[in-house]
């Protein structure tokens, strides 16, 4: 049977993914993330995780405005919960990569080995510029850089009693981090690069490498090419991406839903989103009219409807899981647990423990 992980993206910021006023009202607070984590844990999904957000998008809903710290997020969700996965977000451009290993370790004692860290170079000037963290002389090749150094110095100070590292970015001198993680051979590590820089930084790097995309097919050409450049590197990777779902009784009724968000988008909120991505203002007006409310892969329909379409999107992707977002997420993981995960489960197993 296929090794398939099925885990939920948390609604640390207010508005989650869907960009509408006629949305649920996603509040982004500690309460709302620990309810959907306790019905991640208790129907048994494979992990949480949970981005790192500094500045929102503004429009009508004040998009991501609100937002908790993912770190010490998690930490709090580690304790209440017992078998999910607790992955956190930290940023190579913010964090001294000591501070993160023992940040990570203290994670991943508190969970009892359930940690993960999802690694991200930093890429949105405005979240950083607004702190004075952002250089405008550095390029898209040297954040990587930073966070190759970062994530080297992270794993030996994990595994070795000392570190020196004299790199471009960070200078270790008898560095020293104990206790050591519980995980074997080592806590989670996840990227989410989309260029053909950060899948050599991913499938180098992490176990795992989230993919985005606007179509399917570019999801798809995205899944291949990690796949391509990890053989290239002599390694394998796992490769998922996200998936929104959004259901009713019936079909009709979760299309009339999903209609419902689409009437309400805040253009504001994103136009706005487009433009932290780095895109030119001409390009942002030629791909207004195609950006929807809900901008990741979105099933929509019964139960069984999205169930198929789940595992149509899984196949036709070929990923090796979903990480699901909903719109309301207390409905939805209650739903995906009841009607939709066993009978993924009878298909797929679980994804086994890495070897030491
Ligand atoms: C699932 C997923 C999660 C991400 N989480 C974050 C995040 O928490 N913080 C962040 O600054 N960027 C995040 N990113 C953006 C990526 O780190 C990266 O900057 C982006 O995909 C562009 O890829 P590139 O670096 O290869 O150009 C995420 C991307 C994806 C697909």
């Amino acid at each position: 049977m296929d090794e398939k992980m099925f885990g939920v993206f948390l609604p640390i910021a207010n508005g989650g993914w869907i960009i509408s006023k006629n949305a649920p009202n996603l509040d982004g607070l500690y309460q709302t993330n620990r309810d959907a984590a306790l019905i991640a844990d208790k129907i048994g999904l494979d992990f949480i995780m949970s981005m790192a957000k500094w500045r929102g998008f503004g429009g009508e809903t004040d998009h991501w405005r609100t937002s908790m710290e993912s770190m010490t997020m998690m930490a709090g969700l580690a304790e209440v919960t017992e078998k999910v996965k607790v992955w956190a977000t930290m940023h190579a451009l913010l964090h001294n990569p000591a501070v993160v290993a023992k940040m990570v370790t203290t994670l991943d004692h508190i969970s009892k080995g359930r940690a993960g860290l999802n690694i991200v170079a930093g890429a949105y000037r405005e979240e950083f510029s607004q702190m004075g963290a952002w250089n405008d002389e550095e390029t898209h090749e040297d954040r990587y850089q930073r966070t190759e150094e970062w994530i080297t110095i992270i794993k030996r100070l994990w595994s070795e009693e000392s570190v020196d590292f004299d790199g471009r970015f960070f200078k270790m001198e008898d560095c020293q981090s104990d206790p050591k993680p519980l995980s074997r051979p080592r806590p989670d590590l996840i990227a989410a690069g989309q260029s053909d820089r950060g899948f050599r930084f991913s499938t180098k790097h992490a176990d795992a490498c989230f993919i985005g995309g606007r179509t399917d097919d570019e999801r798809r050409t995205h899944s291949r090419r990690a796949r391509e450049i990890a053989a290239e590197n002599g390694n394998e990777v796992k490769v998922c991406a996200m998936c929104t779902v959004v259901h009713d009784e019936t079909d009709a009724k979760a299309d009339a839903l999903l209609q419902r968000f689409e009437d309400g988008k805040d253009m504001g909120a994103i136009m706005s989103q487009m433009k932290s991505w780095g895109m030119e203002p001409e390009k942002i007006a030629a791909n207004a009219g195609k950006m929807s409310a809900s901008q990741n892969h979105t099933v929509a329909g019964s139960p069984e409807t999205c169930r198929e379409k789940i595992e149509h999107y899984l196949d036709y992707c070929e990923l090796d899981g979903v990480m699901l977002i909903f719109p309301d997420y207390v409905k939805g993981l209650e739903m995906f647990g009841a009607e939709i995960l066993p009978s993924l489960r009878s298909r797929y197993s679980p994804p086994q423990a890495k070897s030491a």
